[in-house]
This record gives structure tokens, C-alpha cells and sequence, in this order.
């Protein structure tokens, strides 16, 4: 037995995504003549509501073009504290000449009036957040948050970047379509192979010009493609039919968390489960976060470590019903 709660990029494609690489339509995407991608994209700036979209190999390469093609020499970049992008990416190392400042987004649900007073203040900034926030636990940063920051950013002349990379949980956990949340943006990265399956690629979306500007940057980073058709074919289908299965996700998510919620020994924050994502705060007398995981993954479970004092468990399509009350079980015998 084993149960992999480490990530949801980890979800293989489905047999449908498998024939469509096999038999996309294939061109040269340099040209802009690989027919599966310019589907995958023209279909992506619809369902965003945007005037155009690029497929980059990652949702981390897709942020740094953002980033890349929305600011200039002084720009002021503001990241959220425990964002991928300020944790993980390197963006910084890329844009020595732009100004990065950093704020906390209280539970990944809400932004702090002075900050974004600050961000309006100073030079030209570019306001990134996330949605649903990943080390905040899946929480969905709400519809009316999103948009004052948008009108508040805007009116001082800044733009707005949502990191979208599981915008689509946030969207089926809320109900608010994904075009009303990528309104609030200027531009949008949304990740193709996490809870929708494709084996890899993601989405920027934005406006014309902005995306035209980021494909110049994808090549000189050296991430052109020529027959991306591949890569584009199978996220088309989870474009087009993986979205709904998110739901389910959420609800094995919401079971982990009240199974796990009740044993002593763990705490767990029910209230920040709204999505795919349950965090857990290990409070035994003598086993610490670290000890939890090897054990768990003696026993056929794996999961990861945020912090010294957090373990995270993602739940995708790799996550089958019967596999929550066997977690909450094992989890028993090692507390
Ligand atoms: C919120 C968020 N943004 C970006 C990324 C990076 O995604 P990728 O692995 O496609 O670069 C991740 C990965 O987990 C993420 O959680």
C-alpha cells in the first residue's frame, strides 16, 4: 500500500491524456504553427476572460514572466510572505533591479489596508497573491478581498498578479467562476498538472501586449518548445473535463481533516480547510513532525514537512475514498 499525499503535481494523466499526446496535432511553436497549443491557449484566455495566454513549462516559470514582462527598472514587487514565489522561486536573483518588499497575508485570506496604501505609495509596483495559498493551507483569498486589492492597486497605477496555480480549487470550492477572479488580475498563472492531471505545463494569461512580452522572455530563458503540442493536448483535456473531479478532492480533504482533527497528539486548524490541502501540528510529548512522517512512511503514507512543526497533506485524484480512514488509522497507532 502506499498513499502519496506529498503534492498534487504528482497526479499521472488519465488514459484519454495519454492517446491525446499520442495523436496531437503537432506544428512548430516558435511560428506559432502547433495547433494543439494555440487550442490550449486561445481556449485557457477565454476561460479567463483575457485578451491572450502562453503555455510555459511550469506555473514557476510562468510567475517569473509575469513578473519579467509586467515591471521595469525600479518597479516595487510585492510578495506575500509565505507565497511561492517569495518561498521557492527565484525571481529576485533574476530582477536585481527592482525593489522586492514583502507582506503577510493574514491565513492567506486577507490583505492588510496599510499595505496596500504602501504598494500604492511608492513607485511603480506590481502586487502579486495567491489563491488558493498553498502554505497557508488551500485557503481561497475571497472574491470581494481580491477585488479591493485590484481597485486599490490600479487606482495608484500598479498591477496586479495572481499566482492562480490551484485557482481552479478556489473556484470550485467558491463557486465564483474563474473569469470573475482572473478580473482582478492582470495577469494569471494557472497550473495544468496539479488537481487537473496533465503530466506538466502551465498557463500565464494576460493582456496582449503583456503576453507578447513574456514569450520574448520564455525563449530568452530557454524554455521555447517547438512541437509543445505534446505537452498542450493533455492539459486541453483537463481544461476541458477535469475541473468538476475537484470537488471530490475537497471533500476527501474535509474527512482527513475532521479524522485526523480528533486524535490527541495533532492539531489541526478545520477552519483553513477549504480546499485540497489539510496541515497538521503534531503536539506529542515526545515524537516531533519529522518522526510523524518517517513513521508514516514505514507504514505506506507519505507527506511532506512545511516547517519543523507542519506536515502537509495534499489530496488529489491519487487519493481514493477507503484511503482516508486507513490515514486517520495509521496515524492512531503512531500517536
Ligand atoms: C502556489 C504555487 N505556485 C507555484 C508553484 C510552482 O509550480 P511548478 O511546480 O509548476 O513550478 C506551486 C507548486 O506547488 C505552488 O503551490
Amino acid at each position: 500500500m502506499l498513499i502519496d499525499y506529498r503534492t498534487d503535481s504528482g497526479t499521472l494523466p488519465t488514459e484519454e491524456m495519454r492517446r491525446a499526446m499520442s495523436e496531437a496535432k503537432l506544428g512548430d511553436d516558435y511560428y506559432g504553427e502547433d495547433p494543439s497549443v494555440n487550442l490550449l491557449e486561445k481556449t485557457a484566455s477565454e476561460m479567463l476572460g483575457k485578451e491572450a495566454a502562453i503555455l510555459t513549462t511550469t506555473a514557476t516559470l510562468g510567475n517569473q514572466l509575469a513578473l519579467l514582462s509586467l515591471s521595469h527598472k525600479g518597479s516595487e514587487i510585492w510578495v506575500e510572505k509565505f507565497s511561492h514565489i517569495a518561498a521557492h522561486d527565484y525571481t529576485a536573483f533574476l530582477l536585481p533591479d527592482r525593489k522586492f518588499r514583502v507582506y503577510e497575508a493574514i491565513k492567506g485570506r486577507e490583505i492588510a489596508d496599510d499595505d496596500l496604501a504602501e504598494a500604492g505609495e511608492g513607485a511603480h509596483s506590481v502586487f502579486c497573491i495567491e489563491n488558493t495559498h498553498n502554505r497557508h493551507g488551500g485557503t481561497i483569498l475571497p472574491i470581494s478581498e481580491m477585488k479591493r486589492v485590484y481597485r486599490q492597486i490600479r487606482q495608484a497605477g500598479g498591477y496586479v498578479h495572481l499566482d492562480g496555480s490551484r485557482l481552479f480549487n478556489a473556484s470550485v470550492a467558491s463557486g465564483v467562476p474563474l473569469n470573475e477572479f482572473a478580473a482582478c488580475a492582470d495577469t494569471v498563472v494557472l497550473c495544468l498538472c496539479k488537481g487537473l492531471c496533465a503530466p506538466a505545463g502551465a498557463i500565464l494569461a494576460g493582456s496582449r501586449e503583456t503576453i507578447r512580452r513574456a514569450r520574448k522572455w520564455r525563449t530568452k530563458m530557454g524554455s521555447a518548445m517547438p512541437q509543445a503540442g505534446v505537452i498542450a493536448a493533455p492539459a486541453y483535456i483537463g481544461l476541458k473535463k477535469m475541473i468538476p473531479r475537484l470537488a471530490q478532492d475537497h471533500l476527501l480533504a474535509q474527512k482527513l481533516a475532521s479524522g485526523l482533527a480528533v486524535l490527541t497528539g495533532l492539531s489541526v486548524d478545520l477552519s483553513l480547510v477549504e480546499t485540497n490541502i489539510v496541515l497538521v501540528h503534531p503536539k506529542h510529548p515526545l515524537k516531533t513532525a519529522e518522526q510523524i512522517q518517517n513513521e508514516l512512511r514505514q507504514a505506506g503514507i507519505l507527506v511532506l514537512l512545511l516547517d519543523s512543526k507542519t506536515i502537509r497533506f495534499v489530496v488529489d485524484r491519487n487519493i481514493h475514498p477507503e484511503d482516508i480512514p486507513a490515514t486517520v488509522g495509521i496515524m492512531q497507532s503512531i500517536l
